[in-house]
């Protein structure tokens, strides 16, 4: 079955169960912290304590960013680019003195993100274990600014932060953002600009979904045609693309400067027309079908029977293994409509050892839980979930494998949902999902069965069928992907859609001053 009519079904039960709930069913506790006070500071994702204190500190041409030790350095220079494009100031990176102090040698423990931030009339001082934390408590230092920070020419000051105290660190250690790459194909300087975006929110893993039916997006040297042919094509005949091993590299880079692993995905067995059509040997039958530019899923298999489809997974896992330094490659599984169950089980088990192989762990759509898969292996959970949690085996699945899960339910987490049914982009076979549906859930508390400890953590992927510029990715992600990552962050107790929307309203000024386009959704006021 397409996933076009299984989400018929599904957004039909939602609407119901949503209809059966009292308007505020869901959570209204305000929290004791943050929120709780008039003029505390309005933070996404909002963090674990927040005291509001006396004293403003006001960066001037004079302010120097200061790192004890070479630790912070990563965190201390992406600080001074932002700062000085919008401030004008030099602010130089000193070892010693007073100012915005970053501060890694530790006793926070709070894990590698944990971060501790005061705000005096003296200065700025952020303490973590790592630099990892430091750059964490960097991006909460950005939304104590005024939105103009964000401005991408000189604005004029005063550039006053006023006094806090915020203790923080993450409820769950993964928080990822996905861009589809295949559909429509996104140049590095692009993906450059989403990683930029979601670093804002604390997010910390970037899924770079690099093939699919309509296109191969990145080059493998012993398999040329991949990149070379079957990256020819997009949707609807759209120019496509690809990107080389240096091109790979260099948004590798980028995301660890910016502390966010680069997870790569080559979809298999099933969305591989790409593949298939760039190599005849392949196919089952040893003839290349042509290249594909609909939307349509589940009709392509790799040959699961064929030696050479091994040597082929081999082949690319290795040569991505190479250029990702993360723990991860993604493997897809996900949709194979048109290969036999006992050859996708098959399939996921031989895949998994090539990913052992070199030296990485498998990471795939849930539906990779319905083979027996090892306990390095994380699976994400798609498929939107109904009263009746039919569909949700895979998943439940997976936690009984004792393998972790990353939640990303389509009918919450695809930032490619239309928001209503105006929205002028977008698909809605999940259902129409607005800010506060994408907000107001908990992952741990989705599938009966999968709780609190089998969640490594969220991800909101984006799907890019109807998506052709970075601007209209912006528009679809803006606001839901910022709730995703706040869901990903803040502890469950701070969970409460009345605060929330206060505080990512606060977040469009930052938005406009950065030129991302963004719905004006009238569910929060901006
Ligand atoms: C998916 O949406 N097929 C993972």
């Amino acid at each position: 079955m397409s996933r076009r009519l299984t989400s018929a079904l599904a957004s039909a039960a939602l609407i119901t169960l949503a209809a059966a709930l009292p308007a505020d069913a869901q959570s209204t506790a305000t929290p004791t912290h943050a929120s709780a006070h008039a003029s505390a500071p309005k933070l996404v994702p909002v963090p674990v304590s927040l005291h509001v204190t006396s004293g403003t500190y006001q960066i001037t041409a004079k302010t120097k960013i200061v790192v004890p030790s070479g630790t912070g350095l990563r965190a201390a220079s992406y600080l001074a680019s932002l700062l000085r494009r919008s401030t004008g100031f030099p602010l130089p990176i000193a070892r010693e003195g007073a100012g915005i102090v970053l501060d890694a040698s530790g006793g926070v423990g709070q894990g590698d993100e944990g971060y501790r931030l005061s705000v005096t009339s003296d200065g700025v001082l952020i303490n973590a274990d790592t630099g990892e934390g430091l750059f964490r408590g960097v991006q909460t230092l950005r939304q104590l600014l005024p939105a103009k920070v964000e401005s991408h020419a000189k604005q004029a000051g005063p550039w006053a932060v006023s006094g806090v105290e915020i203790e923080d660190y993450p409820r769950f250690a993964y928080r990822g953002a996905m861009l589809d790459v295949a559909r429509h194909f996104f140049s590095v300087k692009q993906v450059k600009r989403y990683i930029d975006l979601a670093a804002a929110y604390k997010v910390n893993a970037f899924h770079l979904h690099l093939s699919d039916d309509q296109g191969w997006r990145i080059a493998i040297k012993s398999w040329p045609r991949l990149a070379k042919f079957g990256g020819r094509t997009a949707v609807d005949g759209d120019p496509g693309g690809y990107y080389t091993q240096a091109d790979y590299r260099e948004i590798v880079k980028y995301a660890q400067q910016r502390f966010i692993t680069v997870i790569p995905e080559i979809d298999t067995p099933g969305h591989t027309n790409a593949a298939l059509a760039s190599y005849a040997k392949l196919n089952c039958d040893g003839k290349a079908p042509k290249p594909y530019t609909g939307t349509d899923v589940g009709f392509s298999s790799l040959c699961t029977g064929k030696d050479i489809t091994y040597a082929f997974l081999d082949d690319v896992i290795r040569e991505l293994a190479k250029l990702t330094p993360g723990p991860y490659i993604h493997i897809g599984g996900d949709e194979a409509h048109s290969t036999k169950q006992k050859d996708y089980v098959k399939f996921i088990g031989k895949v998994q050892k090539i990913v052992h192989k070199y030296g990485k762990s498998m990471m795939g759509w849930e539906e990779i839980a319905n083979a027996k898969i090892s306990q390095d292996s994380v699976a994400a959970h798609w498929n939107p979930v109904t009263g009746t949690q039919e569909g949700t085996e895979p998943a439940r699945s997976a936690a009984k494998q004792g393998v972790k899960l990353i939640m990303a339910p389509a009918d919450r987490a695809y930032l490619d949902m239309k928001y209503t049914h105006k929205t002028p982009l977008g698909q809605d076979w999940a259902g129409l999902v607005e800010a506060r549906r994408a907000y107001d859930w908990d992952p741990a508390k989705l599938i009966t069965g999968v709780g609190e400890s089998d969640v490594l953590g969220v991800e909101a992927p984006i799907w890019t069928e109807t998506m052709k510029t970075l601007s209209e990715v912006e528009y679809m992600a803006y606001p839901r992907l910022p709730g995703i990552a706040e869901i990903g962050w803040s502890p469950a107790s701070s969970h409460s859609w009345r605060g929330y929307r206060s505080r990512i309203a606060a977040q469009g000024p930052r938005w406009v001053a950065g030129s991302v386009s963004f719905y004006r959704s009238p569910q929060i006021p901006f």
